[in-house]
C-alpha cells in the first residue's frame, strides 16, 4: 500500500464479467483510496423492486417503484477488508449477486430516475476524489471530467465463463448456458438503453481483457493511473 498525495478520481468502465471489480479493488488498495462498485447500487434497487415491487406476470411494477425510490438508502461498509452493500441498513450483498437479480437489473437500470437517483448519490460519495468508481457511465455521465478512465471489453463467453465461477462459488446453481444468455442480453440491453447507455469515453483507455489475467490487467491499469498522478 502507498500514499499518494494526488487525489484523483479513477473511473472504471465496462461490460459486464470484464473484472472490473477485481481490479478496482486492487488499484484502491494500492492507492489508498476509496472503491465504490455502482453495479452493487443498481443491484440494490433491482433486489428491492424485486421484494416490493414483483408482480405475478414475471415483471416489476416500476411506477411504483419509482414512485418509492427515495426510501431506497444504499451505503457501503468495510467488513474484513471486504466492501459489502446495504440496503436500508441491512447487508444483502450476497442476495444482490443472485441469477435473479441479474435477469431484471439490466432493465431496472434502463430507467431514468433510478439513473438520476444513483448518479446523484455516486457523485456525492465521489465529491472527495480519491476514489476508484467501476460502473458503465462513470467516465461519461457521472464523471466526465474524471482525470483517469479506463474501460475493460472482452469477448462474452470469457465473461460468461468468469460469471459461472463466481456464481458457483457463491453457492448459487446455475447452468453456463443460462449465464452466457444473461451475459449476452445484459450487453444488448446496457448498450442499447436510452438513457446513459454503455459506451466507451473518448478520452478512456481500453484494455481487452480476454487474453489477460488479473494480474496483466492490474499491472497495466496501474501504469495508466502512475501517469496521471
Ligand atoms: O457491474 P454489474 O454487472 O454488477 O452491474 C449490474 C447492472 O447494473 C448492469 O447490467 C448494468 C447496470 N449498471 C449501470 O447501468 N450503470 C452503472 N454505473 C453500473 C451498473
Amino acid at each position: 500500500m502507498r500514499n499518494h498525495s494526488k487525489k484523483i478520481i479513477i473511473a472504471i468502465d465496462g461490460k459486464a464479467s470484464t473484472g472490473k471489480t477485481t481490479l478496482a479493488k486492487r488499484l484502491a488498495k494500492h492507492y489508498s483510496y476509496a472503491h465504490i462498485d455502482t453495479g452493487a447500487m443498481y443491484r440494490a434497487v433491482t433486489f428491492y423492486a424485486l421484494k416490493h415491487y414483483r408482480k405475478a406476470n414475471h415483471q416489476i411494477d416500476m411506477p411504483r417503484l419509482i414512485e418509492n425510490i427515495h426510501n431506497i438508502h444504499i451505503e457501503f461498509k468495510i467488513d474484513s477488508f471486504k466492501q459489502r452493500c446495504l440496503l436500508n441498513g441491512i447487508d444483502v450483498d450476497d442476495q444482490i449477486r443472485s441469477i435473479d437479480v441479474s435477469d431484471f437489473v439490466s432493465l431496472v437500470s434502463t430507467y431514468s430516475p433510478v439513473r438520476t437517483y444513483l448518479v446523484s448519490l455516486q457523485q456525492k460519495i465521489g465529491q472527495k476524489k480519491a476514489i476508484v468508481m467501476e460502473g458503465r457511465d462513470i467516465g461519461t455521465v457521472v464523471f466526465p471530467k474524471a482525470e483517469c478512465k479506463i474501460y475493460l471489453t472482452a469477448n462474452p463467453e470469457i465473461r460468461a465463463k468468469r460469471r459461472y465461477r463466481e456464481l458457483i462459488q457463491l453457492g448459487h446453481q446455475t447452468d453456463f448456458n443460462v449465464v452466457l444468455k444473461n451475459v449476452i442480453k445484459r450487453d444488448y440491453i446496457d448498450q442499447s438503453r436510452k438513457h446513459s447507455p454503455l459506451t466507451k469515453a473518448s478520452d478512456a483507455i481500453q484494455i481487452d481483457v480476454s487474453d489477460l489475467n488479473a494480474e496483466q490487467v492490474y499491472l497495466k491499469s496501474k501504469k495508466i493511473v502512475d501517469q496521471k498522478l
